[in-house]
């Protein structure tokens, strides 16, 4: 774990401007802010908004095309191909040793599922893919649920608990509020429905780089969490499960995040800006 700094600071030499004004005197209640850093400038927000338009069409690429009987480095191959052809580059694709384009994550498999060719989408399959694109130096991330074909009630209902968790979420996140009532809400839903909340994962800033602060927990963590302050770009993304939260690393890869009592687990993500009057979705 990294130490990060999250404390807002005057530039050296500068007078304090109202908003310098405002977040120094919640610092001072004692209130988490975050630090300069991670407020983007508007042409920061307008790079990412771009990132994200791609990142968008990525997905709704693979939309298009996902099918029963498809491999999942099928869908490897149309990230990177649509990706690199808009001028674009998969962020995952050689991040911390990844070692492909996007995240395909079947069934019990939480996230971080490495695309193969010995996976075949089945009948009955819920899959989410998760992209990340790179443009022009600045990242958007987002991901969806597939149904493929016709499931059993209970992926079913995890897919849309799980969709309405991100939503509900969304709803929390406002400017001049608090991070921490985006996890309180989603927990509330997925507890309300009888399905848990992984808690070994975690949203995050986005934007300048692939993961930056703040965590954005899902859970309820019982605090008001940082400061939402106008510039801040970050993803919610909830992987709720059927069964347990409990999840474990495949040792094999090192990647694959499974439930522990291998039940069935979805997400959904999007990338969000907090703008001066409430939320901009970035990418969906
Ligand atoms: N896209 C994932 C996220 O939502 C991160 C994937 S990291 C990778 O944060 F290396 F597996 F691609
Ligand atoms: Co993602
Ligand atoms: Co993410």
């Amino acid at each position: 774990m990294r130490k990060i700094q999250r404390n807002w600071r005057l530039p050296v030499g500068q007078t304090a401007t109202d908003l310098d004004r405002r977040i120094l005197k919640l610092q001072n209640e004692g209130h988490l802010v975050p630090c300069r850093e991670l407020i983007k400038t508007p042409e920061q927000i307008e790079g990412i908004r771009r990132a994200g338009r791609l990142n968008t069409a990525v997905l709704d690429h693979v939309a298009e095309r996902i099918c029963v009987g498809m491999p999942t480095t099928e869908i490897d191959r149309m990230v990177y191909d649509y990706t690199t052809s808009h001028g674009g580059r998969p962020a995952p694709l050689g991040y911390e040793g990844f070692p492909k384009s996007v995240c395909t994550s079947i069934n019990e498999v939480v996230c971080h599922g490495i695309p193969s060719d010995d996976e075949v989408l089945e009948e009955g399959d819920i899959v989410n893919v998760d992209c990340t694109t790179i443009l022009d130096g600045y990242y958007a991330d987002a991901s969806r649920m597939f149904v493929i074909g016709k499931t059993t009630a209970e992926k079913e209902k995890l897919v849309r608990v799980a969709r309405e968790c991100l939503e509900l979420g969304a709803a929390e996140a406002r400017p001049w509020g608090y991070l921490g009532r985006i996890g309180r809400a989603i927990q509330r839903h997925a507890h309300k429905n009888h399905c848990s909340v992984v808690r070994d994962l975690c949203g995050h800033g986005v934007g300048l780089a692939f993961h930056e602060d703040p965590e954005v927990d899902h859970y309820d963590t019982h605090e008001e969490g940082m400061l939402l302050v106008p510039g801040m770009v970050f993803t919610i993304e909830p992987m709720i499960n059927a069964g347990t939260w409990k999840v474990f690393v495949d040792e094999e890869d090192g990647w694959t995040v499974v439930t522990e009592d291998e039940r069935p687990s979805a997400q959904w993500e999007h990338t969000f800006a907090v703008t001066e009057d409430g939320l901009e979705i970035l990418s969906r």
